[in-house]
């Protein structure tokens, strides 16, 4: 059977899950979305990701219809309907359809679509040899523009530093801020182990402050891990002795090579496995 997918409380098979051409979600990218993924059934930090989903939408003034215990259920509601116990799940809302115009208050009901599938994840030779990344030229969006801590449906800024990693042989690329800081990468964050220390940009630094991150850093911290979330700039990555990219699909994965210089010893580092062994534990079946 077709996989089943969520609009608007109505469940549709995957060919006729449509939306208007008028929903300022496509004219406009206009809307907002999470990634989520569920492990045996449970759904992962579901409270994180609807914290930040909820927040998305307040910063560009979208009222999302329902509430987040509804939300939560309508998930729950969808995996069932697909019999997925580990999938990856994706929320979008959409402004909802207005006209043809920008006028955000002419479209009167946001949209909430939920689409559950197979997770993709990166091939496991990147997990056990690590994987090379690029830095973009393309740079980080401004915090005064639109903060990229709004989880939005226009993601062109990250999909032209993706075009750039893709371009280099790299399928992630490492992007900068304004200031020339070290940010994240497209659709990953980023972290640099040094002299033991775990190191990671704060979220000023102008970045999505991922689930998995911060999950990560509470394993570091359990761990006995000094972590410090400080600007680091291409000089602290050059010298780095590991460095892992963070996200909902990757999890953790090692990094051995950035703009073609080897990363430490080229190797994944002690740190970066113990963490990445760490989350496993935590969220395959028990
Ligand atoms: C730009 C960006 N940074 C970081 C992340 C990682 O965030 P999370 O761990 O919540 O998936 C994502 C993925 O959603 C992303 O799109």
């Amino acid at each position: 059977m077709s996989i089943q997918v969520y609009i608007d409380g109505e469940f549709y098979a995957k060919e006729e899950a449509k939306i208007s051409v008028y929903d300022h979600g496509l004219l406009y990218g206009d809307g907002v979305f999470e990634g989520i993924r569920s492990y045996c059934g449970t759904v992962f930090r579901m409270k994180e990701h609807l914290d930040r989903l909820w927040d998305s939408a307040k910063a560009i003034a979208i009222e999302i219809p329902m509430t987040k215990e509804a939300m939560g259920d309508a998930i729950y509601a969808t995996l069932k309907q697909n019999n997925f116990t580990d999938a990856y799940i994706r929320l979008v809302v959409t402004r909802g359809v207005g006209d043809l115009g920008l006028n955000p208050m002419n479209c009167k009901t946001p949209s909430v679509i939920i689409i559950t599938d197979k997770i993709q994840l990166y091939p496991t030779e990147y997990y056990e040899d690590g994987m090379e990344l690029v830095t973009a030229s393309t740079v980080r969006i401004h915090p005064m523009s639109i903060s990229p801590r709004v989880k939005s449906l226009n993601y062109l800024n990250n999909i032209m530093a993706k075009l750039e990693g893709l371009k280099a042989g790299c399928v992630e690329a490492l992007m900068t801020n304004v200031r020339g800081e070290v940010a994240e990468c497209t659709g990953d964050n980023i972290f640099i182990v040094k002299r033991g220390r775990l190191l990671t940009p704060p979220v000023d630094a102008g970045i999505l402050e991922g689930v998995t991150r911060n999950f990560v850093i509470e394993l570091a911290k359990r761990e006995g891990v000094e972590v410090c979330e400080v600007p680091l700039t291409k000089y602290d990555m050059y010298v780095a002795d590991e460095c892992f990219l963070t996200g909902t699909a990757a999890e953790a994965v090692p990094i051995t090579k950035l703009d073609g210089r080897t990363i430490g010893d080229g190797r994944p580092g002690p740190i970066t496995k113990k963490l990445l062994d760490c989350f496993r534990k935590e969220v395959r079946c028990k």
